[in-house]
């Protein structure tokens, strides 16, 4: 076995503690934060309460407040520029995964300013210091406070691209399940959801190893045991505080592992259709399980994750997507070739444990697109 482990950031969790927002902006060194968030955690009182608490402390917060969902290039590029006009010299992320996605692409860019987010595609390819960045996630769902990844769309096609890098990873991942409860109940489904899949998928990467694996299992434990309680319509502050650790859990799982061929084929269904990510991911997921079941490892893997839940991992999947009641993906099955190669270029796709090849792909998108699970 070889493997290689990436640093968690310094998770602090609990009820209340964006209280502590300032002390982790000055515990980093820095006295002029930028808050990258969206017009939708403004209206929650967010990002007023974070303003204040940090201008109460002497700091001197800018407010960036244009992220947009599944942001593209030009959307970080814009961002940038707001930032080179107030220069910041910390990055806080409020929001859900597009915010902090934006915030880390605008981190890139603006300690690179001769370089386009394209020049980042893949790993490792920051040259120069980045901003410290504080991520505070008001959704449980991607994970992105725990990775070191950005992922932006490609202006004009909108294809998924990840750019990462050990400096774009968080310093600090405030987890305040507070800031979880102003979600709109179709946003918290979806990123639960999208969350789950994520320490289902990363379980049975082919880059999966001891640590991915124990945060893989400590994520499908925390999102198990309290999503059913969101999809009912009865989440408990307790609920909310499990589903937000085990997010952040399942987004250290990718960090240490990789996704696989539910997030292949799901990203060309958003690219191209523009599904929600998370309805896209759990489209294909209920697939790609009964599919991975062929290969004895991932079998036992699945296993291991679902020994508390009483039913196999993929009956499981079905009861929970009929909880979720989500609607169907309005996709037309004669754009299966095209969806096949999207989904054949996909990197993530290369880690599930068995391979994709054009006729896996064709058979899973027309059983979920022409069968789809109910
Ligand atoms: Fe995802």
């Amino acid at each position: 076995m070889n493997f290689d482990t990436r640093p968690c950031p310094r998770l602090l969790f609990g009820p209340g503690r964006l209280a502590e927002l300032p002390e982790c902006v000055r515990a980093l060194g820095a006295s002029k934060p930028l808050i990258i968030t969206d017009p939708g955690i403004v209206a929650a009182g967010h990002v007023e309460r974070a303003a204040t608490l940090l201008g109460n402390a002497g700091l001197r917060p800018d407010v960036f407040e244009e992220s947009q969902v599944n942001p593209t290039e030009s959307d970080v590029a814009e961002c940038r520029d707001f930032a080179a006009r107030v220069r910041p010299d910390l990055i806080i992320g409020l929001g859900g995964g597009s915010s902090l996605d934006t915030a880390k692409g605008c981190n890139f860019l603006l300690s690179h300013p001769d370089k386009r987010m394209s020049d980042f595609h893949g790993y490792g390819h920051a040259t120069a210091p980045m901003l410290p960045f504080i991520a505070v996630p008001t959704t449980a769902g991607t994970g992105s406070e725990c990775q070191s990844y950005t992922v932006l769309a490609r202006d004009g096609t909108h294809e998924k691209m990840a750019c990462g890098d050990p400096k774009a990873l968080a310093r600090i991942a405030l987890l305040d399940p507070e800031l979880t409860a102003s979600q709109p109940e179709f946003v918290a489904t979806l990123a639960a959801l999208d969350a789950l899949s994520h320490a289902i998928e990363s379980a049975v990467s082919t880059k999966h190893n001891p640590v991915s694996s124990a945060y893989s299992r400590q994520a499908f434990k925390l999102l198990s045991d309290s999503i059913e309680s969101l999809l009912t319509g009865t989440p408990s502050d307790c609920d909310r505080a499990q589903l937000l650790l085990g997010a952040a859990m399942a987004g250290s799982a990718i960090e240490n592992s990789m996704l696989g061929a539910a997030h292949a084929t799901a990203n060309p269904l958003t690219a191209r259709y523009n599904l929600p990510h998370g309805l896209a991911v759990w489209t294909m997921l209920p697939h790609v399980v009964r599919f991975n079941m062929g290969c004895r490892d991932a079998a036992a893997k699945y296993g291991d994750l679902s020994h508390h839940l009483g039913q196999s991992l993929p009956d499981w999947i079905d009861h929970v997507l009929a909880l979720a009641n989500l609607p169907p993906a309005e996709v037309p099955p004669d754009v299966i070739p095209q969806l096949v190669a999207d989904a054949f270029g996909q990197w993530t796709g290369r880690f599930n444990p068995r391979p994709l090849t054009p006729e896996v792909l064709t058979s899973l998108y027309e059983s979920a697109l022409t069968a789809p699970v109910s």
